[in-house]
């Protein structure tokens, strides 16, 4: 049915969103150094995410993805890394343990640089320059010298990605996750808010849990699950020439994967079937995601799932639901139906950043918090109705004290904006924001479960 796959074959597909390297020899050799360095993530790696999807896919488990809209260069230290980390084994927390359901948890880290942008060019001041896409495309700087692609910044984004993951890996295996620190991950600013203080109760909770498992033999010993834990990375698979760089065949299988990240993803902007961004992720076997906004009709989605998914394999395709809080309750049931007519294994996940972004008063891009909310709080109702798992959700999101997003329980408003809005492209949640959204989620997914338990035993 569909043509052989190659790693090089998207670049005979119409493609969107590329940077225009003015040096194209130059491009070249960086991309054949780049096939030279070691894959960042190794197969079996990204095959044991798919599983893990897979639970979540049938309903066992849920999908929690963050992290930045863009790591920068300017940024990378190894504090943002750790709290941010931090934040997330945080969130997974409060939803294990509140909701009593597995947690996947995959970063929007090392490796999260490059950005579709809605225009080519920028002007400011009668002046025209190459919009901002990413630092391992340009500088964000207004100047002809930033702004004009450099293939350099690739090796540059290689290898902080290397050693993000790097330590990623080592607080994920070395001890920082082990579940008798959950009373250290508070962050010193969210400790005193009321989201610290009811994450402070559910860890004394834990620890009491922890302490009766120890009794009962249960020890971190016995249990490796206690201390360590598994943690993923993904991206965006927009920059196609360092994808296919980093596409290396599996020696177990022999099979293609793209060793940049465990989980990639497919932008709102290049999903289009006949693309380039689709036809290259159609080939390797990662689990792979697809953002759905609102101009997605179900027709297009069942042919994009039949792409990408062929062999209907649990937990190869996260589907990114990305509507903006007031198209979710008209977007999604309609996708959902038809692919559950079909008879589709998909994950169902909730981006409730990227369809309610705004621009204040006081001229920041920002988003309500209020409208985030909304959209998860839709997105559980709609699967609820619809009889389907709301299987994760995917946010932007920082372990710093930033000021991006206006509203949560710190009540940040449009004047406060400018205090410490950091971020290279899109408004994050900040920690105490994040955590909020954790508990009113442990809370949906508690419902979602008691509901399909009174199901059962209804039902025998
Ligand atoms: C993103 O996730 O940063 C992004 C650009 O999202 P979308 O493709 O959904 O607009
Ligand atoms: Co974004």
């Amino acid at each position: 049915m569909s043509a052989k796959w190659t790693p090089e074959g998207w670049r005979g597909k119409p493609i969107s969103q590329v940077p225009e390297y003015p040096d194209a020899a130059k491009l070249a050799a960086v991309e054949e150094r780049l096939r030279r360095l070691p894959p960042l993530v190794f197969a079996g790696e990204a095959r044991h995410l798919k599983e893990l999807l897979g639970d979540v896919a049938a309903g066992r488990a849920f999908l929690l993805q963050g992290g930045d809209c863009a790591e920068s260069f300017a940024e990378f230290r190894a504090d943002t890394i750790r709290d941010t980390f931090r934040v997330l084994l945080q969130m997974a927390v409060v939803l294990t343990f509140g909701a009593a359901c597995p947690v996947v948890k995959v970063g929007r880290m090392a490796g999260q640089f490059a950005k579709p942008r809605s225009a080519p060019t920028e002007v400011q001041n009668g002046v025209e320059l190459p919009s901002y896409r990413g630092d391992n495309v340009n500088g964000i700087e207004f100047t002809p010298e930033a702004r004009t692609p450099d293939p350099e910044r690739l090796v540059q984004a290689y290898n902080q990605s290397a050693a993000t993951l790097n330590l990623l890996r080592a607080f994920a295996q070395g001890g920082f996750a082990d579940l008798h620190k959950v009373h250290r991950w508070n962050l010193d600013f969210v400790a005193d808010s009321p989201q610290g203080e009811r994450y402070e109760e559910l860890s004394n909770r834990l620890s009491e849990a922890l302490a009766f498992m120890e009794a009962c033999g249960l020890t971190a010993e016995a249990v490796p699950q206690i201390r360590e834990t598994d943690f993923f990375t993904s991206h965006e698979a927009l920059l196609l020439q360092y994808e296919q760089a980093l596409t290396r065949v599996d020696s177990l299988t022999g099979e293609w994967y793209d060793c940049s990240a465990h989980m990639l993803w497919i932008g709102d902007r290049t999903r289009q079937p006949d693309g380039a961004h689709v036809e290259f992720l159609r080939g390797v076997k990662n689990p792979i995601g697809l953002k759905c906004g609102p101009s997605l009709e179900p027709d297009a989605l069942l042919r994009l799932i039949d792409i990408l998914n062929p062999a209907n394999e649990p937990g190869r395709l996260t589907l990114i639901a990305r509507m903006g809080a007031e198209k979710v309750e008209s977007r999604l049931p309609v996708l959902i139906r038809a692919v559950q007519r079909e008879g589709r294994a998909v994950v169902w996940s909730c981006d409730p950043m990227h369809g309610n972004t705004v621009k204040s008063s006081s001229g920041y891009k920002t988003r309500p918090f209020d409208r985030i909310l909304s959209e998860v709080k839709s997105f559980f109702a709609v699967h609820r109705a619809e009889g389907t798992h709301a299987g994760g959700v995917h946010f932007e999101m920082t372990g710093q004290d930033v000021t991006e997003c206006i509203g949560g329980a710190q009540a940040i408003t449009d004047e406060r904006l400018a205090d410490r809005y950091h971020t290279h492209c899109d408004p994050r949640l900040n920690a105490s924001q994040a955590l909020e959204l954790a508990f009113l989620i442990a809370e949906a997914l508690k419902a979602e479960r008691a509901a399909q338990a009174r199901q059962l035993k209804a039902a025998s």
